[in-house]
């Protein structure tokens, strides 16, 4: 309830056609009981009195409501009009096609107006979703598998609107439906009502019954579409991988699985939700039946039952028996959604771990140095552990981080933008935490190559000025110039506007790497770090891009992750990193003298080279 609560919130913003849309269904059972009533005069008409020309309008009598509620003939031949049965007659045709004119302009604008809400929250739904994974930190996505957080915002987004439109709309239309269905029958005849009434305890048994059911397997068959996104998504991006390896059957088999897991789920739910609707049917014709025999047999030994009014009531009986139908049916179709809804709130509830603080400071540049202070990290459940990283790295300076694959040179520097925060220990840049930094000006004052370079789908252009839109074509060129990478570029069939594929991959690694460095050059920020920017490389190509970053390093304050010892011998700095710990520091000349383990790399490498 609580749930449900929370997720009518969302319906807020979109009041204006909520309002609408419920107005519409009011008016809809209004005129649907209306469209109803009509048969009161055609039965009179045709089957009550037997020649045509006797009128039946008392032109002296005066109409009163009172005369309806006890639904006097008269009174009703009075609200119709006309001073013969003949003119009466097509009366009452016209009133029909007006009254059922009407009502289905009210069921067009209550779907209408259902439609606008339920598109409106989902829409809402996926851009909070969204935004959300931006402010999340990495370790949240690294928990998750990517086809599930892609599933939340495709899939369980759109099964909300069973919540918020289409389920809400048949539970509210419903009732609506149902109360002036009730009523119209009570006034027929409020004896055989009540006893119609029967009916309704144990179908609303049977509805929370199997809405609580429906819940349970609802999420599961969300869990199971979430797994064949997963594969899917899997499949999609490590397509290379998969026919390398020939496992091409495997996935299939894979895949083949999970989506049969689905099936079966969904065969199950949709049992279930199936066995609402002709459970309350038959319920309900049970009560017919018993109403049909007691006013039958009313009408046919003379009682007080006109044909008319059992007729109505019969009528008004067994359309009530649709909008409890229904009712069960929106229960289903709730309970579904707020399956979804809950999902959606894990997510909206992760709390942003990485956040500014209030009166976060905006830093625009370095102007003395980044400091590491006894800086420990772990990734929680994780063996490993950064322990007691300690450096000063002066503006202008080059730090070199080397060391075994592993040792835990990726999660030093990735602490830098904040990608994780220390356990303890700060890291400051001149002096002040970087958590009291603004998280975006933080980020934007450093330009970060890795070994895994991203591509989105777009222009060459694009690639490198991400993130600015209208960026001036000339400053592109010129950093794709300093990066080496005018020259492939000019060779593609569109130049600069050629679009690259879904990550890249037209593009060689080389290339790739060379369009990163660009687009961190493009960015011009005064911290650089490559982590193994180069270590994918061919020689040739590792030159030119040791040439690329050769130039941008001038002026700026830099890290450098290298696998080849060869890049790094002109650091200010090298810190040698070995099971999360700094083992060793120096220059290259240093470290050779101590003897250690850069010494071992370091020979290794020599040797492999000669
Ligand atoms: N997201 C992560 N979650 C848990 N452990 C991780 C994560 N990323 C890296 N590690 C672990 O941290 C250790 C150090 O990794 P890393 O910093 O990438 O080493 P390096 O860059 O020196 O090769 C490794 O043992 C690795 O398994
Ligand atoms: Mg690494």
């Amino acid at each position: 309830m609580k749930l449900y609560i929370r997720l009518l919130r969302y319906l807020k913003p979109h009041l204006s056609s909520f309002v609408p849309a419920v107005i519409c269904m009011a008016l809809l059972a209004v005129t649907s009981s209306l469209s109803l009533t009509t048969i009161v005069p055609i039965t009179q008409l045709i089957f009550e009195q037997s020649s045509a020309d006797t009128t039946i309008v008392d032109h002296h009598y005066e109409f009163s409501i009172k005369d309806l509620s006890r639904f006097d003939k008269r009174a009703v031949m009075r609200v119709i009009g006309g001073d013969t049965k003949y003119q009466q007659l097509a009366h009452v045709c016209v009133l029909i096609i007006i009254v059922f004119f009407v009502k289905n302009l009210f069921l067009y604008g209550q779907s209408y107006f259902t439609v606008k809400v339920e598109q409106g929250v989902i829409r809402d739904f996926r851009d909070e979703i969204y935004r959300k994974y931006h402010q999340l930190p990495l370790s949240f996505f690294h928990g998750r598998k990517a086809g599930e957080l892609i599933s939340r915002v495709t899939n369980d987004v759109t099964l909300v609107r069973g919540a918020v439109g289409y389920g809400l709309a048949d539970l509210i239309k419903n009732l609506f439906l149902f109360i002036f269905y009730l009523a119209l029958a009570l006034w027929a005849s409020w004896r055989m009502a009540l006893a119609a009434l029967i009916v309704f305890p144990p179908s609303l048994f049977l509805i929370t019954l199997l809405g609580r059911k429906l819940r349970v397997n609802s999420i599961r068959t969300q869990e199971k579409m979430a797994s064949v996104t997963t594969v899917l998504q899997e499949t999609v991006s490590g397509i290379r991988v998969v026919k390398a390896f020939c496992m091409e059957n495997f996935e299939i088999s894979r895949f083949r699985k999970f989506a049969h897991d689905y099936y079966r789920t969904m065969v199950k739910l949709t049992r279930i939700s199936a066995f609402g609707a002709p459970l309350t049917e038959l319920l309900g014709v049970l009560a017919g039946a018993l109403i049909l025999w007691y006013g039958g047999r009313q009408i046919i030994s003379g009682g007080s039952l006109t044909t008319s009014t059992f007729l109505l009531f019969i009528l008004a009986a067994f359309s009530m028996m649709d909008p409890i139908k229904k009712l069960s049916q929106a229960n289903m179709e709730i309970q579904q959604g707020l399956a979804a809804a809950g999902r959606l709130f894990e997510i909206i509830d992760s709390p942003p771990t990485i956040i500014d603080k209030p009166n976060a400071i905006v830093i625009s540049t370095v102007n003395k140095s980044i400091k590491y202070e006894k800086v420990c990290f772990d990734y929680g459940k994780h063996e490993f552990r950064l322990q007691d990283i300690d450096f000063e790295l002066c503006k202008g300076q080059i730090l070199a981080l080397v060391g075994p694959s592993g040792g835990g040179k990726s999660t030093i520097v990735d602490l830098l933008p904040r990608f994780y925060d220390p356990t303890s220990g700060r890291i400051t840049i001149d002096g002040i935490d970087i958590r009291d930094l603004t998280l975006n000006s933080l980020r934007s004052i450093m330009g970060i190559v890795t070994q895994e370079t991203i591509l989105f789908n777009d222009t060459i252009a694009n690639n490198i000025a991400y993130g600015q839109a209208d960026a001036d074509m000339d400053k592109i060129i010129e950093v794709a110039r300093t990066a080496f990478a005018d020259e492939f570029i000019m060779k593609m069939p569109h130049g600069y506007d050629t679009i690259i594929g879904d990550r890249g991959v037209k593009l060689s690694g080389g290339q790739k790497q060379r369009l990163a460095i660009a687009r961190a050059l493009f960015k011009d920020p005064p911290i650089l770090i490559f982590d193994e920017a180069t270590s994918a490389l061919d020689t040739e190509s590792e030159i030119l891009i040791q040439k690329a970053i050769d130039n941008l390093l001038s002026g700026r304050t830099v890290i450098v992750i290298a696998h080849r010892l060869s890049t790094i011998r002109g650091a200010g700095q090298i810190l040698v990193v070995n099971n999360g710990r700094i083992v060793e520091r120096g220059t290259h000349a240093d470290l050779l003298n101590q003897n250690g383990l850069y010494k071992k790399l370091h020979d290794i490498q020599f040797n492999e080279s000669r």
